[in-house]
């Protein structure tokens, strides 16, 4: 059984998670908005990808005889100054999350928690290839700046993004 601290921080991500799938889903809208079809592609994929990590959580905290707590999330901001601010904002995020997922392998550290301890290295070598994708990303839409010609060549590769088995 888990503990009551460890599910307390469990439930905790699970609404973190799902706040990062509404994040990307906003930044979707906001893709489509300005007609960057493919990245709109590739933020969808995110979005559900987020959904799939919170139900990963939502899922263990059950099978470890614990309460699943689904919480309110607050709104994701809707509007950004460009597709590169956008991506910068998106990296940003992910170092945060990133933050949160050690502080629960501290904690699992901590409460000699092995199975949560377990889980939590899929997540962390989840975030180092989320990571550096989104750095990738970010390093391009820097390097060719307000060039709409290469914008387009971006975004048409963004597009090719497909469903991740994560
Ligand atoms: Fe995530
Ligand atoms: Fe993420």
């Amino acid at each position: 059984m888990i503990s009551q601290t460890m599910q307390q921080a469990i439930n905790a991500q699970i609404q973190a998670e799902m706040y990062s799938s509404n994040l990307y889903l906003s930044m979707a809208a906001y893709c489509e908005s300005i007609a960057m079809r493919g990245a709109a592609h590739w933020m969808r994929i995110q979005a559900s990808e987020e959904t799939a990590h919170a139900l990963k959580f939502f899922e263990y905290v059950i099978q470890r005889n614990g309460r699943s707590l689904v919480q309110s999330v607050g709104a994701p901001p809707q509007e950004w100054k460009a597709l590169r601010d956008m991506f910068e904002q998106a990296l940003a995020h992910e170092k945060q999350v990133t933050g949160l997922i050690y502080k629960l392998y501290e904690q699992a550290l901590a409460e000699k928690d092995y199975a949560t301890q377990n889980l939590l290295q899929w997540f962390i070598s989840e975030q180092v290839e989320e990571e550096a994708n989104t750095t990738e990303i970010v390093a391009k839409l820097q390097m060719i700046g307000e060039s709409s010609n290469a914008l387009f060549w971006v975004d048409k590769e963004l597009g090719k993004r497909g469903a991740s088995q994560s």
